[in-house]
C-alpha cells in the first residue's frame, strides 16, 4: 500500500483528521501576533491545513498524494474556507524566499534520507521570513519499529512490506537528539519535546517536536529552552 492507497481509504483518513493539540496551540498563538502566511507541508488529509485556514491564515498546504489533495481541498470546500493546496513534493515548496511566517511538517520530514534530511532543513529555512517559526517533527529511534527491515544508512530504514504500511518504498529516518540539534543548529530552538504514545497494542510510537525560529545568525539551543512562486490558480481552494 502506498500514501495514494492510504488517502483513499475512510479507516486511515479518519485517523488523521483531529489536529495535533500543540500545533493548535502554537497557531492560536503566532496568530494573536498578527502570523499571516502559513504553510502545512506534508499536510495528509488536511487537518491542519484545515486549522489554519479556520483561525484565518492566509493558508498554503501541499502533498505528493493527489487523494490527501482532494480530500483536503474537498474538506476546505465543505467548511466553506480559503487555502491553496497543491500536490507536490515536500522538496518542491513553490513559493519564494522567505514567503512563509509560520511553516508546520508534521510527521512529514523524515520519510527520507539523512543528506535530503540536511537540504529539508536549509530549503525550510529559506523558505521562512527572517524571524518566522517552523514547527516540524522528527522520528524518534525509540520507536517500537526502530531497526526493523532494511538499513539503508546509518539510522534510516526501509522497512518490510505489510497490507496497510504506507511507508513500505519509503525510506524513514530516526534522529538521535543530537541529529535533531545539529540538523536545525541555523534556527533558535525555542522548544524541543520528546513525545512518546504507546499504542493499545504496548508498542510504543516516539517524536521529536521542536518549535524553531529563523533567527539571522542563530545557534541551536538557546537558553531558556521549554522542553519565482510556480503557485497555481487552479490550486486555490475559495468558498
Ligand atoms: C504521517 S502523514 C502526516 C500528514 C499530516 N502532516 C498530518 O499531520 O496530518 C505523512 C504525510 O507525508 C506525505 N509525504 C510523505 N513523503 C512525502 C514527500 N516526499 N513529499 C510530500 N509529501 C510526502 C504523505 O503523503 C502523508 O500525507
Amino acid at each position: 500500500m502506498t500514501w495514494e492507497d492510504k488517502w483513499r481509504d475512510g479507516k486511515t483518513i479518519g485517523k488523521w483528521l483531529v489536529p495535533d493539540a500543540t500545533v493548535e496551540k502554537l497557531a492560536r498563538e503566532l496568530r494573536a501576533d498578527e502570523t499571516q502566511r502559513a504553510l502545512d507541508l506534508g499536510c495528509g488529509a488536511g487537518r491542519h491545513v484545515v486549522l489554519l485556514a479556520r483561525q484565518g491564515y492566509d493558508t498554503y498546504g501541499s502533498d505528493f498524494s493527489q487523494a490527501a489533495v482532494e480530500h483536503c481541498r474537498q474538506w476546505l470546500r465543505r467548511e466553506d474556507l480559503s487555502a491553496t493546496v497543491m500536490q507536490a513534493d515536500m522538496a518542491d515548496i513553490r513559493a519564494p524566499d522567505g514567503f512563509f511566517d509560520f511553516i508546520v511538517a508534521f510527521n512529514v520530514i523524515y520519510h527520507t534520507t539523512s543528506a535530503s534530511m540536511k537540504e529539508m532543513a536549509v530549503l525550510l529555512r529559506r523558505k521562512l521570513r527572517p524571524g518566522g517559526c517552523l514547527f516540524v517533527t522528527l522520528k524518534s529511534p525509540a520507536t517500537w519499529y526502530f531497526g526493523q527491515g532494511q538499513q539503508i544508512e546509518p539510522g534510516t530504514f526501509l522497512r518490510p512490506p505489510k497490507r496497510d504500511r504506507p511507508t513500505k518504498d519509503i525510506p524513514v529516518h530516526f534522529s538521535t537528539e543530537e541529529e535533531a540539534d545539529e540538523l536545525f543548529s541555523a534556527f533558535r530552538m525555542v522548544s524541543k519535546r520528546h513525545v512518546e504514545h504507546v499504542q493499545p497494542s504496548g508498542k510504543r510510537l516516539a517524536r521529536w517536536e521542536l518549535t524553531l525560529i529563523n533567527q539571522p545568525g542563530a545557534t541551536g539551543l538557546q537558553p531558556g529552552l521549554t522542553s519565482g512562486s510556480g503557485l497555481r490558480a487552479e490550486d486555490k481552494v475559495n468558498p
